[in-house]
């Protein structure tokens, strides 16, 4: 109970829930292994999506090897800590070489032994109208957030970078800096959405991992939108209704690009748009705000 509605920490001046700030020394100390692969993103960018495609990767497309549990067991989440279960390192421990591990830790806190030990990184991005949407429904159902107030209200929040996890640009941007490097793979929610067989592909080859076209029209099908949804191990419907309510929003909510287009106002995109252009001058990191 303690952690429902619980107003958010700092943590490095980075806005961030109190209950996952008491594990932070463990993740800070974290050892990663030279065979982790670590999925990073910003909240509500296709994480549980690009989690998924992994894990049907990591297991040639066999269906119900992915349903021997629940994404949040299969891909465990580095910084999670609440009181009574089991924290993201912890979990960890105890998981087989070799791990697939979710964080949306910006590059620079993210721990050092990442890099030390050589791990490849996915990121994937998403546009930030599309991500203040969905996360604004997020924060409604996952009792973990502060309450959001208005839609108006939440806006602010976002663009002043005080929802969790702190500024959408810091994040893209940090981790746009280095997408040169081998050990990283930068992807796009609306790419994926556009054509998810040549992403599939794009993954593939960094992973350096071959699989035949039946398999990979597999994860395609299992890993769609539709099937995930009625997917129990993927859809997070058996976290206990009093930390995720999806009778106020479902976690695979829509699915879509573009769909702050059926929630902004004419005089909250002008305001958008214009916060957007300033915090992303100087970058070549460009977004499609639909598809
Ligand atoms: S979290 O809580 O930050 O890990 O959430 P995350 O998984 O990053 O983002 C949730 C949004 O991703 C959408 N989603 C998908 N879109 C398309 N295809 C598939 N298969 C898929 N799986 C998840 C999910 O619906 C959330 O977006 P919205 O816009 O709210 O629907």
């Amino acid at each position: 109970d303690a952690v429902i509605r619980e107003e958010l920490g700092s943590l490095h001046g980075m806005p961030f829930h109190k209950s996952f700030m008491e594990g932070w020394p463990q993740v800070e100390a974290f050892q990663a292994r030279p065979d982790d692969l670590l999925i990073a993103t910003y909240p509500k960018s296709g994480t549980t999506w690009l989690s998924e495609i992994l894990d049907m990767i990591y297991h040639d497309g066999d269906v119900e090897k992915c349903r021997r549990d629940v994404i949040y067991n299969r891909v465990p989440f580095l910084e999670m800590k609440v009181p009574g279960m089991l924290s993201g390192v912890e979990q960890l421990e105890k998981t087989p070489s070799p791990r697939l591990v979710k964080t949306h830790l910006p590059i620079h806190l993210l721990p050092t032994s990442f890099q030390d030990k050589g791990c490849k990184v996915i990121y994937m991005a998403r546009n930030p109208k599309d991500v203040v949407i969905s996360y604004y429904y997020f924060y409604q159902m996952a009792k973990l957030h502060p309450d959001p107030g208005t839609l108006a209200e939440f806006l602010e929040t976002f663009l002043a970078g005080k929802a969790a996890y702190g500024s959408w640009y810091e994040h893209v941007r940090g981790w746009w800096d280095k997408r040169q490097e081998k050990w990283l793979l930068y992807l796009f929610y609306e790419d994926m959405k556009k054509d998810p067989q040549r992403e599939v592909r794009k993954i593939l080859q960094f992973l350096g991992r071959e699989v035949s076209e039946g398999t990979v029209a597999r994860i395609l099908h299992h890993t769609s939108f539709q099937e995930m949804k009625k997917n129990p191990a993927a859809n997070y419907e058996t976290i206990p209704t009093s930390m995720m309510d999806h009778n106020l929003s479902p976690f695979l909510r829509k699915g879509i690009s573009g769909d702050w287009k059926n929630h902004f106002t004419v005089a909250q995109n002008e305001r958008f748009d214009e916060h957007y252009r300033q915090h992303m001058a100087g970058s070549d990191l460009v977004f499609q705000m639909e598809v």
